[in-house]
């Protein structure tokens, strides 16, 4: 099979924009820097990473007659929230199971930001106290019973759109999207920065890299803090796509990368370096990341460029996946 042969419902405007960051580079003074846009890739619910990935998964929920998509994550998950607007905009229920992934102050954690997004979008959102993971939780199976209990058709979405036969194709499209957008602009990004979370983001990157005439770096940012389980979801799900994609030939070891020294020390909460990075990105190019992902990711980028790590002759692509909502609970911290 091809990445072609697979349905997508259409959840995204179309090509993700891609631009340079000019002042970012020139306060860096190294490698040129420009950014891919997820967080205004569609016009649902402030976009992001996992409405790509669930072109895919809903036009499979069709197909099987689903009428519920039953999903799970953190309080702050904007994974969550995607779900419950492409619920929406597919016409189905969505049913969310939120975790207490974060132990965090700000007395408002629970009810603004995406969360509060996902229950305007109409979501069933459910409480329940459990730390973060990406396995199989007795909580979802729970949700999942209930929809069938009341008559419902649901469909399972697992943590992130991740572990889930699906779960990669949405960014194996991406690098056949970047490679148009590339010609098109007479560029070529030889390294793609990408925060790594549930993993398949990454993992599906890495498997349209596999597909291509032209391969680039693909380095992941581990946010988790957990990042052996991490590394091996992303392998995982990078050689599962890639075999979906008709790739035919097998993922190396070195093609699945992810740099561990950005994650702050814990899941969801911000340290100097991200809060530093959050700031800098904002003040120089107007463009506003988050704490839990998007913000290690750039710091990943201002490190690694500024030290000279990453080539001064490179041209580096930041994959910016969304996440602004989740900004909202951070108050304690940001502001
Ligand atoms: C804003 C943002 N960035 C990065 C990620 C990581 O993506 P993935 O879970 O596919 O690794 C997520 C989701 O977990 C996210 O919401």
């Amino acid at each position: 099979m091809t990445l072609d042969s697979f349905a997508r419902y259409p959840l995204l405007f179309g090509p993700s924009p891609v631009h340079p960051l000019e002042r970012l580079t020139a306060h860096l003074d190294g490698a040129r820097i420009w950014a891919k846009r997820e967080d205004v890739n569609s016009g649902l619910a402030f976009g992001g990473n996992k409405t790509r990935k669930l072109e895919y998964l809903v036009a499979d929920a069709l197909t099987e007659g689903a009428d519920t998509l039953v999903s799970i994550g953190g309080v702050q998950s904007n994974h969550t929230r995607q779900v419950a607007a492409a619920a929406a905009r597919a016409g189905m229920k969505a049913v969310l199971v939120q975790e207490s992934w974060v132990d965090w102050p700000d007395s408002i954690y629970d009810r603004v930001g995406n969360i509060q997004l996902s229950r305007i979008l109409g979501a069933d959102v459910r409480l329940v106290r459990a730390g973060f993971g990406i396995e199989f939780k007795e909580s979802w199976e729970q949700a999942i019973a209930d929809v069938q209990a009341a008559g419902n058709v649901p469909y399972a979405i697992p943590a992130g759109a991740s572990d889930h036969r699906l779960g990669g194709l949405g960014f194996a499209g991406w690098i056949v999207e970047l490679e148009r957008q590339e010609r098109e602009l007479g560029v070529f990004f030889d390294t793609v920065i990408v925060a790594s979370g549930t993993g398949s983001t990454q993992a599906g990157m890495i498997a349209g890299n596999a597909l291509s005439e032209r391969p680039r770096r693909i380095l992941g940012v581990d946010i988790t803090a957990t990042p052996e389980q991490t590394l091996a979801q992303v392998a995982r799900i990078a050689r599962a796509t890639a075999e979906l994609i008709g790739v035919e030939r097998e993922i190396a070891d070195e093609e699945i990368e992810l740099d561990l020294r950005y994650h702050g020390g814990i899941y969801g909460i911000p340290d100097e370096a991200t809060l530093d990075a959050i700031r800098t990105v904002a003040r120089l190019e107007g463009m506003i990341t988050d704490p839990v992902y998007e913000g290690k990711s750039m710091a990943a980028v201002i490190d690694l460029v500024s030290r000279g790590e990453i080539a001064p002759d490179s041209t580096v692509l930041y994959a910016h996946l969304g996440g602004q909502p989740a900004i909202n609970g951070y108050s304690a911290v940001l502001g």
